[in-house]
């Protein structure tokens, strides 16, 4: 395709903004891309001078490959139609980043792409759920989380962090894993630990009002409370 006359500028939403913000090397890869957002915003700015777009399903593929050619990215930006890590390119970026799936399947693409990894790549991640799946997962395999960030739209809280590997693993609560540890002059993650509280207070109530057992809940809760 050829470069379009006009290319559009790319403005990111406040949760794809945190995530581009923490890339700080020059080759990015976005693994389940879709639109392709964060790379050619990162190509585009002059941030990132190479980016890889990925994605498993072809759908996405056709939409950031669009995406990338109206924006005149196509020689910076690579778009490749794969399974998570599953590609000899991704041992060349400096920083990777998996946005908008579940923890737990984003622990799934590391595990089983960690081989693609390099040592001293970044990965800057973002859990739509099951955060702690996801901390648990990299602070047992030798990673370290830093950056953490929570991102407030409208009603919801989207978690960021980046890990990095220092092949030690880091001991951790329960609680930590749900929201990340405390970080040096961080004033938002106090509103994150009562907004979590308030939020499991509300399920465990409403859970023990129905007669079921919620020790589990009140544990965590506790835990919770000692990161005030
Ligand atoms: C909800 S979208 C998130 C898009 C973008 N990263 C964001 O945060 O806005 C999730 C994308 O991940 C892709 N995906 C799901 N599992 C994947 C996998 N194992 N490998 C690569 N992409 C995957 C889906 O096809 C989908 O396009």
């Amino acid at each position: 395709m050829q470069t379009p006359l006009f290319v559009q500028i790319m403005h990111l939403d406040k949760r794809l903004t945190a995530c581009a913000d923490l890339v700080y090397g020059r080759t990015v890869a976005d693994i389940g891309t879709d639109h392709a957002y964060i790379p050619i915003a990162l190509v585009e700015s002059g941030r990132c001078g190479r980016a890889f777009a990925s994605d498993i399903h072809h759908g996405p593929v056709e939409r950031a490959r669009r995406n990338v050619a109206e924006h005149g990215l196509s020689e910076k930006i690579t778009v490749l139609c794969v399974p998570g890590l599953q590609s000899t390119e991704f041992a060349d970026c400096d920083d990777i980043v998996i946005a908008g799936m579940g923890g737990e399947m984003i622990a799934s693409i590391l595990k089983e792409g960690r081989d693609r990894i390099r040592a001293n790549a970044r990965l800057i991640l973002q859990p739509m759920t099951k955060p702690e799946r996801l901390r648990a997962y990299l602070w047992e395999h030798g990673y370290r989380t830093t950056d953490e960030r929570a991102v407030y739209e409208g009603e919801r809280i989207y978690q960021v962090f980046a890990a990095e590997q220092t092949g030690r693993n880091t001991p951790y609560t329960r609680a930590e894993a749900l929201i990340g540890k405390r970080q040096e002059g961080d004033s938002a993650y106090a509103a994150l630990v009562q907004k979590t509280i308030r939020t499991l207070t509300a399920r465990t109530d409403a859970k023990q009002g129905a007669g079921r057992d919620a020790a589990d809940e009140r544990e965590l809760i506790a835990q919770l409370e000692e990161l005030l």
